[in-house]
């Protein structure tokens, strides 16, 4: 029942952001700066836009919306790009191989959105003193474009820039860092998000030539919603 209201409310809160996003118009479109793969990574992960469901604490901690657009450098909409995500657990483990990561494509207008936790930290320090500041890794495929391999970080986080335990990671590059607004649909205040806005710009190239599935995300979410799975 709690996945059907969230999902419900995800479809809600997805199409008030892309009325919000319709009404801005970005004159210039930077590629967004990459950053590292990391050790977690794993080919083939499954199709889904809610991931990190199995956290012991999901339905105890406040839900994550990240959505944004997928565009070019001439800042038009690419739809059907392959996005993958993966992150740590509120508490900073990667539960893989299936629980906090997951692909979907971007839609009409480029728009993309998901559902998550707030990721927990974690340390890459032999020594244990500095910590990775909390965040969300991106891959996104698009045939004619290059690659992107990058991580989302969120604004006010200690361990971002120097303070990062990853000194090849970009924690202290702006584009990459989020910061999150809470939305309440309903006003019970029961079903709260964080929404974080992060806008991907894909670089023309040719490192893609095929990405596989249809672009049929949004018909799978409404299934979702339907049947609460
Ligand atoms: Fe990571």
């Amino acid at each position: 029942m709690e996945n059907k209201l969230i999902y419900i409310a995800l479809v809600l809160l997805t199409s008030l952001v892309n009325i919000n996003c319709a009404k801005q118009r970005i004159q210039s479109c930077k590629a967004t700066t990459p950053d590292v793969l990391g050790p977690y990574y794993f080919p083939n992960p499954p199709r889904r836009r809610q991931i990190c469901d199995r956290d012991p604490a999901y339905h105890d901690q406040r839900h994550l919306l990240v959505e944004g657009r997928v565009m070019d450098e001439s800042c038009q909409p690419l739809s059907g790009a392959r996005i993958e995500v993966w992150q740590a657990d509120h508490e900073g483990h990667y539960l893989f191989r299936d629980n906090c990561r997951g692909y979907f494509f971007s839609e009409n207008g480029g728009h993309y959105a998901f559902l998550s936790l707030h990721p927990g930290t974690y340390s890459t320090d032999p020594e244990g003193g500095l910590f990775r500041p909390a965040h969300i890794h991106f891959r996104v495929l698009k045939p004619g474009y290059d690659i992107l391999v990058t991580q989302m970080y969120f604004a006010g986080d200690p361990n971002l820039g120097r303070n990062d335990s990853c000194t090849a990671c970009s924690s202290d590059r702006s584009d990459l860092i989020v910061e999150p607004r809470e939305m309440c649909p309903d006003k019970t205040g029961k079903f709260c998000f964080s929404i974080a806005h992060f806008d991907i710009v894909l670089k023309r190239g040719g490192d893609v030539l095929v990405v596989p599935d249809i672009d049929d995300s949004a018909m799978e979410l409404m299934d979702i919603a339907e049947t609460g799975k």
